[in-house]
């Protein structure tokens, strides 16, 4: 069975000092046969991240990456430069790249096909807002995006899912595993629909969202749940090992 990945989403937090002991520590301390642990720190961290974790077999990725290869995009990161730093994992589409910077599905389609074909597993966020919750329309948006923003070379080995709806992140709430179970298994159906099957059946879906060390057994141990993307919980040692010894 795969190992469930356990991801860190730093977001824009912390300084050099604090990335150097928060990754020395997980290093230290997370047991890679529970499940693969990722650390996403912020750009200006990851040398440093990534001569902390040093062979010990956690993962390393960036929160972002631009479509091109290079060229006049001012503040922008490509995949070559993120690869070149010894990062395997690329988050894009998170709710707040498509909120705080207008990205649509077509933008972040266009960042996931960079990714894989230069040799990144992209983990591609979509979720529903609350409104959109509440009005009945979850999986018809999150389908909607799970459909748009895969390009056509994504599979199983080079993409992984995250639903993140966007009422539960830093917010404390969380959906039901009912709600969880229903909308990664309506992922799956997508997946399979737009890649075909045997590709969709081995993709990992990870949940993110107010995710911590007291809600991840739970939410772990439900159906198609295949590991998390962590904000807050993750930029302290204790609680991100504490989720990743929650995995089955
Ligand atoms: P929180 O875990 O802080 O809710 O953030 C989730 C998230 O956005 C991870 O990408």
């Amino acid at each position: 069975m795969t190992r469930m990945l356990i991801a860190g989403n730093w977001k824009m937090n912390g300084d050099i000092s604090m990335a150097q002991n928060l990754a020395t520590t997980i290093a230290r301390e997370g047991d890679a046969s529970n499940c693969e642990y990722l650390l996403c720190p912020p750009f200006t961290a990851i040398q440093t991240v990534a001569a902390a974790i040093g062979d010990s077999g956690i993962s390393l990725g960036g929160q972002d990456c631009h479509a091109a290869e290079a060229g006049a995009h001012t503040g922008d990161i490509s995949v070559g430069m993120l690869t070149n730093l010894g990062c395997e994992y690329v988050i894009v589409g998170h709710s707040e790249r498509r909120s705080n910077h207008g990205e649509s599905n077509a933008d972040v389609k266009a960042k996931t096909k960079a990714a894989v074909e230069g040799g990144l597993t992209a983990i591609v966020c979509v979720g529903e807002s609350e409104a959109e919750r509440e009005s009945g329309d979850a999986l018809a948006v999150v389908g909607s995006q799970v459909a748009s923003s895969l390009p056509d070379a994504a599979s199983a080995t080079n993409t992984v899912m995250a639903y993140e709806p966007v009422w539960a992140i830093g917010t404390g709430k969380v959906p039901t595993v009912e709600q969880i179970a229903e909308m990664h298994i309506h992922i799956q159906s997508v997946l399979a629909q737009e890649l075909g099957n045997d590709s969709a059946k081995t993709f990992r879906i990870l949940y993110g969202g107010s995710v911590n060390a007291e809600n991840a057994d739970e939410i772990l141990r439900t159906d198609g749940v295949g590991g998390a993307l962590v904000g807050g919980a993750s930029l302290k040692a204790e609680s991100f090992l504490a989720i990743g010894r929650s995995c089955p």
